[in-house]
């Protein structure tokens, strides 16, 4: 049954202005932001198995990872400067329940879907659906309005690396965002699997790997110099990082909005590393916002 036409258009995954200028931070590309699917102009209605029950827990956030700080507001979200080794802003939230009826509505049966606020207003869902929706549109002013540009997406699967090398470069591998000038990342996963962070002390740069830079000096076909430095660069390979044999991965969990520190020059925090959970086929898709 044919639902919905959506003229849905995935974009990249956001410029970043500064939590700390919205008004004058000048537009920076982040590096190494998945590429986006082809869009699907119509979409099937399209029925999912119920979310397991462990994804529905109550949320608890580590108590024993002092890089993260609760907050209790989204101007205190906002406005909170990372120091002192905090490099992760939770605003936990408990939300309406209905996003899994947004999901369901929408149809999406492959890759990325972004939606924007009249696709949103044009759903045809139910009671709990519309205030869904309301949390979703609510949620997107809060952050344009701070001068951030959210990207609301439904997602089945992001691109991954087309071949494997020696260091996995897609954001379903422990990495940190980066950008040229200060920045950070917000996102909060309304639906579905929720993203996930490695503590710092629980990880390894990838490049620093003996094994792995063998193999990328070997790929390189040079000497491990500043050329090296600036060709890990390039290609993310510096972003990426293994989780140590004992670490243990934490979940932001469902409708925490999180800010979290990136990799910029001169940034007084390590950045918060983080992946996106793995696509289970007839799992339901995730429903996500970042900026
Ligand atoms: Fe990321």
């Amino acid at each position: 049954m044919w639902l919905l036409a959506l003229t849905a258009v995935k974009v990249l995954n956001p410029i970043l202005p500064s939590s700390t200028a919205p008004d004058t931070e000048p537009q920076i590309a982040k590096r190494c932001s998945p590429s986006p699917f082809q869009p699907s102009f119509f979409r099937r209605l399209r029925y999912y198995r119920p979310l397991p029950t462990s994804r529905m827990s109550p949320f608890i956030l580590p108590s024993d990872n002092p890089r993260i700080k609760r907050v209790h507001s989204f101007d205190e979200l906002v406005t909170t400067r990372f120091a002192a080794g905090v490099n992760a802003l939770c605003w936990q939230r408990e939300l309406p329940d209905g996003f899994g009826e947004v999901v369901t509505t929408l149809g999406a049966d492959e890759g990325i879907t972004s939606l924007d606020e009249p696709i949103l207003q044009a759903l045809v869902v139910g009671a709990t659906g519309r205030a869904a929706v309301a949390v979703l549109i609510a949620d997107l002013r809060l952050l344009r309005d701070r001068g951030l540009s959210p990207v609301l997406d439904c997602i089945l699967g992001y691109p991954r690396d087309d071949e494997p090398g020696p260091v996995p470069t897609d954001v379903y591998s422990f990495h940190a965002d980066s950008a040229t000038v200060e920045a950070d990342t917000y996102l909060c996963t309304y639906y579905g699997a929720t993203s996930e962070g490695l503590r710092n002390e629980e990880a390894q740069q990838r490049v620093t790997i003996p094994s792995t830079r063998v193999e990328l000096l070997t790929q390189f076909g040079g000497a491990d110099n500043g050329e090296f430095q600036e060709y890990l660069k390039e290609n993310c390979y510096d972003l990426h990082y293994a989780a140590l044999p004992a670490a243990r991965p934490f979940e932001f969990g469902v409708g925490n909005l999180w800010r979290i520190a990136i990799d910029y020059p001169g940034s007084p925090v390590p950045p918060c590393i983080h992946r996106a959970p793995e696509n289970i086929p007839g799992q339901p898709p995730r429903l996500l916002l970042i900026s």
